[in-house]
């Protein structure tokens, strides 16, 4: 795929594997089939017969990191490559020493893996921003930030009600305060435009299973300054030269790769490359509008039927995803889903994901639906049944 042939966004729709009629509406989730994934994996196991399959891998790996590096306005020595979300931002954190700033700002709306993360940190003190079970706003982080601030960790997007913070914002006002930022990008990276020096964070990550249309099993660890305290998990391939194999030599090279463990999962990198290749063939300014209006039409029409949506105050705050209020969300999402529309169901909330792929009749099939699961399950919008 070229950047030429995706310039358009609908055009994504054709590398999708399912039949066209199915509404894939869950990339907050998990990422649709495509054929370029598929072709990919395919690719993998014809490599894994061949000599030099390790070779071939480590190649993909370079070249994940190359696409994602250039996705993100960042070097490539700057990004580290892990299996997840959550060992990145242990690792981004965990050679630091916490003395006299211990605390760790966030929230109860980040993703619960990297709040675990940071409540796990021995010393650190965690602080909450936001209500809790309520969206957090960009000012609740800029009235909790103080000279004992170490971290701020904020979501791009948070996970449940898609809410999108003022990272830049938040960051200026970190960085005054002597603070460090992190970002979990997860739900943002793949659907809008993401640059590391317009954000102004320090650490950002993450992962390929989502809006980057890879599988889930790959992480990036994105460090402004990689050059700093080497941290506690390690791997040979946190080696300056992981080639020599010196069981008896612990070095950490000066760039990103120093946060790096062990071997990554074929499979996810090779879906990697394959979906950062489908991504950086986007012009993601376009995808963004083009998310932005589906959610509007998405969200006055469910608003019509009588819905209860959870929405930003203003579009601009509103990541690429609509929570629906649904006590029974796992139910009304198996409903759906025998009828060709998959959605992304969690505490609560029925979660309905645009990209670029997602068209007009995905919207009239999904809103359709919901009218007939009403009347079918004779359940009310918004209440437990
Ligand atoms: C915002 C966010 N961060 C992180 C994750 C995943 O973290 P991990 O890769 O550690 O499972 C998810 C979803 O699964 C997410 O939505």
């Amino acid at each position: 795929m070229t950047a030429a042939t995706l310039a358009r966004p609908a055009s994504l729709r054709q590398r999708l594997a399912a039949p066209s009629d199915v509404a894939h509406l869950a990339a907050c989730s998990i990422a649709p089939r495509t054929l370029d994934v598929d072709q990919a994996i395919a690719r993998m196991l014809d490599d894994v017969s061949r000599p030099g399959f390790w070779q071939a891998c480590e190649e993909q790996v370079a070249q994940a990191r190359r696409l994602f590096a250039q996705l993100i306005g960042a070097d490539v020595d700057q990004v580290a490559i892990l299996p997840n979300a959550s060992i990145a931002a242990h690792q981004a954190v965990s050679g630091r020493r916490w003395r006299r700033r211990r605390e760790i700002l966030t929230t109860p709306a980040e993703f619960p893996g990297i709040a675990h993360t940071w409540l796990a940190r021995p010393r650190a003190r965690v602080r909450w921003c936001g209500p809790p079970g309520a969206a957090v706003r960009t000012a609740d982080y800029l009235s909790q930030i103080t000279p004992r601030t170490a971290l701020v960790s904020v979501p791009a997007v948070t996970y449940r009600d898609a809410i999108r913070l003022d990272v830049t914002r938040i960051a200026d006002a970190a960085h005054s305060a002597g603070a460090a930022v992190f970002v979990d990008a997860y739900q943002a990276a793949g659907v809008m435009p993401l640059d590391v020096d317009t954000l102004r964070c320090d650490y950002l990550v993450t992962g390929t299973g989502k809006y980057l249309l890879g599988l889930p099993g790959l992480a990036f660890l994105y460090v402004r300054h990689p050059d700093g305290p080497p941290p506690t998990l390690t791997g040979w391939l946190g080696r300056t030269d992981p080639h020599a194999l010196r069981a008896t030599v612990l070095d950490s090279p000066a760039h990103a790769r120093r946060y790096e463990t062990g071997t990554p999962a074929p499979a996810a990198v090779y879906a990697a490359v394959a979906g950062l290749s489908l991504v950086g063939g986007l012009d993601l300014r376009r995808v963004r509008h083009h998310t932005q209006r589906l959610i509007a039409a998405t969200a006055q029409r469910l608003a019509a039927q009588g819905e209860v949506v959870r929405l930003a105050t203003d579009a601009d705050a509103q990541g690429a995803h609509l929570a629906l209020v649904e006590p029974r969300a796992e139910a009304m999402a198996a409903w759906l889903g025998h009828r060709g529309i998959v959605t992304a169901p969690r505490s609560g909330v029925l979660r309905l994901a645009m990209h670029a792929y997602t068209t007009g009749e995905d919207i009239d099939a999904v809103c359709e639906a919901i009218a007939a699961y009403r009347c079918r399950s004779r359940t009310r919008p918004g209440a437990a049944r």
